[in-house]
């Protein structure tokens, strides 16, 4: 890994997953996990201080980004839920099956390099009554927005350390076999069209 991608790159997206109206959206999602939670890219843990710890049993966070796991030292030291970390992709999580209660997934399907697989392995550790709570940015509904994000899409991916501004959540989401119970599609207010696009929701692995 380079220079850019362990030391500047995270510190960049972290900044830009802190703002004030993407952690409005952390407030409105994270509220719902309870259990055993399995988050997957975990990050710099920007969604630890949004778990209800009366709800919540422990979190697992599962993240292969080094440099994006140093950044949150401090606020997983603090975490108000008891907390792992496990330093793995999601397309490999070292867990057994049926283990969590709740899933999470905010701004990392657009990361992780094999989505399908990474969708298959959290149906896997997730228990088959679990849930999944996602909120993620995407291919957005509008033919002239998603041309605007492939063309911009590869330098992105260059400076956000391997996010993507095209991916269909909610196509790999029914793909990966999960039902959407609950979803909002909209966009962010104050943020450029092709990042601003959104998918927020509740899905649980149908059989
Ligand atoms: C934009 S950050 C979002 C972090 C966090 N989920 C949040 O909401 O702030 C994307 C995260 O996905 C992680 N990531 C990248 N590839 C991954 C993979 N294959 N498996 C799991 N996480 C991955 C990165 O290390 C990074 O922490």
């Amino acid at each position: 890994m380079g220079f850019y991608d362990r030391y500047v790159g995270p510190r960049i997206v972290s900044c830009l997953c802190s703002l004030e109206d993407v952690t409005e959206q952390r407030r409105l999602v994270l509220p719902k996990a309870h259990g055993v939670v399995l988050e997957v890219g975990i990050g710099s843990g920007l969604n630890l201080p949004h778990y209800d710890p009366s709800k919540v049993k422990r979190v697992i966070g599962v993240d292969p980004g080094e440099g994006f796991l140093a950044l949150g030292k401090e606020r997983s030291n603090n975490a108000r839920v008891p907390l792992e970390l496990i330093q793995a992709p999601a397309e490999k999580i070292p867990l057994d099956d049926n283990i969590a209660d709740t899933a999470v997934l905010t701004y990392t399907l657009c990361s992780v390099s094999d989505p399908q697989q990474a969708l298959r392995e959290i149906r896997r550790v997730l228990k088959p009554d679990g849930t999944l709570i996602f909120c993620e940015h995407g291919k957005a509904d509008n033919a002239s927005v998603i041309r605007w994000q492939d063309r911009l899409n590869p330098i992105w991916n260059v400076l956000a350390c391997g996010c993507n501004l095209n991916r269909d959540t909610v196509g790999l989401l029914a793909g990966a076999g999960f039902q959407i119970g609950e979803i909002e599609r909209f966009y962010l207010p104050r943020t450029p069209k092709p990042v601003g696009f959104h998918c927020r929701g509740v899905a649980s692995p149908s059989a």
